[in-house]
Formats: structure tokens, sequence, C-alpha cells
């Protein structure tokens, strides 16, 4: 009784939308689909569905006919980017909440993407990402252990490496994590309390790292909303169609190929995938694991800003300033370990693709604005 009344406190909302037919569906897919729907296969709660990359995988989760809830409490996320599924609004820290949607759900896979994501933020602000991230993700995880949750799948991250001593070698798994700022670390802790939950229960998990994530889903309904983004490909859009005025560029003198930092760039709709992928390896027995995901190789700064030129077929004002503390001249992931274990190939592995995928997006948004005034 208590638990309906807080359900319905927090405005639970059911959107029943008809799955559209994926336009170019991965190869993978099509192979199991028939496996798949054959299967009756139990839900699957997505924390932080409402968000970025979260929507993205939801899209692609709906596509294929998988029975979604979404858990988001939509501090940073939006409604309108829950394509399929149904939408709870409240916070994953929340373990009563939880254990009565996995249970009258028939829920046995979680995919948790929910999380504050801002590293600046995370230094002024500490407690919100230990709070948020980590204490928020033990709640959860004992939430599972409760309810008999077989498969959990985490959003994590690159920052929890730091900066690595190599940086001239892509980054592989079992490279020292040292996280630089409390947003990794909150990330790494809630890593290590999965990982030790597993170890005494039937839970599997896999472990996602990302790394830069950008770009836009290719049919233009969903892409990245949040307002003061940080991330460069989603400024410079922003730039490009007069969002902002200029980009900053932070050192430019790095030991790298123009001086600027490179970094591994992974199109959105590629990583929601490689969760699709994560989800059938656990499904079909695979063990626990933790993989990188990015594309294994980089473009700097310059290279990226000359590919937001070159798509949007303008300049865009940049503006040269001294390096940041913390920023490591290189990061690429070694992707060996996704390959091998993953029947997942991405589709999008091409700048100008994310670059063009990010400005329609951000023109998406201003028409949006627009058409509200
Ligand atoms: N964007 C990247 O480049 C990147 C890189 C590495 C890792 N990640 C990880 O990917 C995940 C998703 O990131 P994103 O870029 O989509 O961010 P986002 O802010 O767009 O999405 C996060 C979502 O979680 C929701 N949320 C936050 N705290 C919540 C809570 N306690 N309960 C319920 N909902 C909550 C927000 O409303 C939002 O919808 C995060 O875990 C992040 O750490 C992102």
């Amino acid at each position: 009784m208590a638990l309906s009344v807080a359900v319905v406190l927090i405005g639970i909302r059911l959107r029943k939308q008809t799955s559209k037919v994926a336009q170019a569906s991965r190869q993978h897919s099509d192979d199991i689909k028939g496996d798949i729907q054959g299967m009756s296969h139990k839900g699957i709660l997505v924390t932080g569905g409402a968000g970025y990359i979260g929507s993205h995988t939801v899209k692609l989760l709906g596509e294929r006919g998988e029975r979604i809830v979404v858990l988001d409490d939509l501090s940073t996320g939006n409604a309108e980017a829950v394509l399929h599924g149904e939408l709870v609004v409240g916070k994953t820290g929340d373990r009563a909440l939880v254990e009565s949607i996995i249970t009258d759900n028939d829920i046995d896979t979680v995919i948790h993407f929910a999380a504050s994501t801002v590293v600046p933020e995370s230094v002024s602000d500490p407690l919100k990402y230990y709070g948020n991230n980590t204490c928020s993700t033990r709640n959860l995880l004992e939430a599972c252990r409760n309810t008999d949750v077989r498969q959990f799948i985490f959003s994590s991250t690159a920052a929890t490496y730091g900066i690595p001593e190599n940086a001239d070698e892509p980054c592989v798994e079992d490279t020292p994590t040292a996280p630089i700022n409390p947003y990794g670390t909150s990330k790494l802790m809630s890593e290590t309390m999965l990982r030790d939950l597993s170890a005494v229960t039937p839970l599997k998990h896999v472990i996602l790292r990302y790394f830069n994530v950008a770009g836009s889903d290719p049919d233009g309904c969903i892409g990245q909303s949040s307002p003061n983004a940080t991330l460069l490909i989603k400024v410079a859009a922003e730039v490009a169609v007069g969002k902002r005025e200029q980009l900053y560029v932070f050192g430019t003198d790095y030991p790298t190929r123009d001086g600027t930092g490179v970094r591994d760039y992974i199109h959105v709709s590629d990583l929601a995938d490689a969760h699709l992928a994560s989800l059938d390896y656990l499904r079909s027995g695979g063990d626990s694991t933790l993989m990188n995901c990015g594309y294994g190789h980089g473009f700097s700064v310059r290279e990226v800003i000359d590919a937001v030129e070159r798509v949007h077929g303008e300049p865009i004002k940049v503006i040269e300033e001294e390096r940041r503390a913390g920023d490591p001249p290189s990061l690429i992931a070694a992707t060996d370990r996704i390959h091998k274990t993953l029947d997942w190939t991405p589709r999008f592995d091409d700048l100008d693709t994310i670059v063009r995928t990010s400005l329609e997006w951000e023109r998406e948004l201003q028409r949006r604005a627009r058409s509200q005034k």
C-alpha cells in the first residue's frame, strides 16, 4: 500500500508507443533477433533512460521489442526523450521504489546510466557525486540483490584511469585506475561495489568504460540536450549554430601531432548498440567483465574543429587558452577486449558523421525552442 502510494506520488507515467522498425539494423541484432522473439525475456530497468546515452539505448531496445521501464529523476534528462517503455520519475537511491518497480514488472536486468556527470562540478561539490553516483548505486545494488536481479550493465568512464602513464599507447582495461576527480572516483567506487556483489551472488555484470561520447541519433528525434554541456563536439556544434559565441581550446603545446589534446570519440548510437550487445552476451551466459568502449583511435581538438567547420561550411570562433589541470595529452581506448567479447560492429566510426549528427541535433533544438515561443 505504502509503496503504491509512493509510486503514484512520484508520478508514474505510462508511455506506450509503437515500436519503430530500426532503420539500419545491426548484423548481430539480426542474427539473434529470431532467438529473442522466440523467447520471452524478462523486463529491463533502465536508470537514467531520459538522459543522453540512456535515451539512445532505450530507443534501440524499444525498436527490437524489449520490455523496458525507465527510472529517471529528470534532473538533467527529458521525459520526451523516452521513446519506448514506461517512465517512472524517481531516484535510483530510493530502494523501496526500485524494488517495487523490479517486482511489479518482472525485471531481471538493470542497465544503470543514472549519474551526475559534470567533472568540474564534481570538484566543487564532491559530496553530490559520492551521494548521487556512489551511494545511490549502492542502494540500487541492494534493491537488485533483494529482488534477485540477474544481469547488470553499468556505465563507467575512462575518467577512472586518470592520467595514464603511457599516453602514447591505447589504454587497456588492466591499466591501473587512478581517477583525478571525484566524478571518476565515484564511478570507480560503483564498479568496485558491483564486482564485490557479483562475487557472492548470482548477479552477472558488464562494466562499460566509455571514452568520449558524441553525436546524436541519425533519425534526428533525440540527442544531447543537457544545458551547460562541457564536451568538445557538443560545444563546437553550439558555437556553429550561434548558441555560444566561441570555443575555448585548452592547451596547444601537448606532445601530440598538432599540440592539442587527442581523444577517442564514439558515436552515441554505437555506444547504445554496445549495451544491446552486452545484454545479449549476459543473456547467453557470459561471465562478468569490464570493457573499454571507444573506437581505438582518436582526433585532436584541432581536427575536431576542422571537421565542424567542414561540415558546417563556415569557420567558428576559437580562443586558445593555457592547458587545464588534469587533462591528459591523449586518451584512446584499447578495444581488443570489447571486439573479442561482444558481437558488436560500430556503424558510425567517422568523425564527419559524428559532427553532422551533432549539428543536426543543435539545429533541431533551436527549431523546437522557436516553436515553443
Ligand atoms: N557523456 C559522456 O561522454 C560519458 C562518458 C563516460 C561515462 N558516461 C556515463 O554515462 C552515463 C550517462 O551519461 P549521460 O551523458 O547520458 O548523462 P545525462 O545527464 O544526459 O543522463 C543522466 C540521466 O540520469 C538521470 N539521473 C541522474 N541522477 C539520477 C538519480 N539519482 N536517479 C534517477 N535518475 C537520475 C538524469 O536525469 C539524466 O536523465 C553516466 O553514468 C555517465 O557517468 C558518460
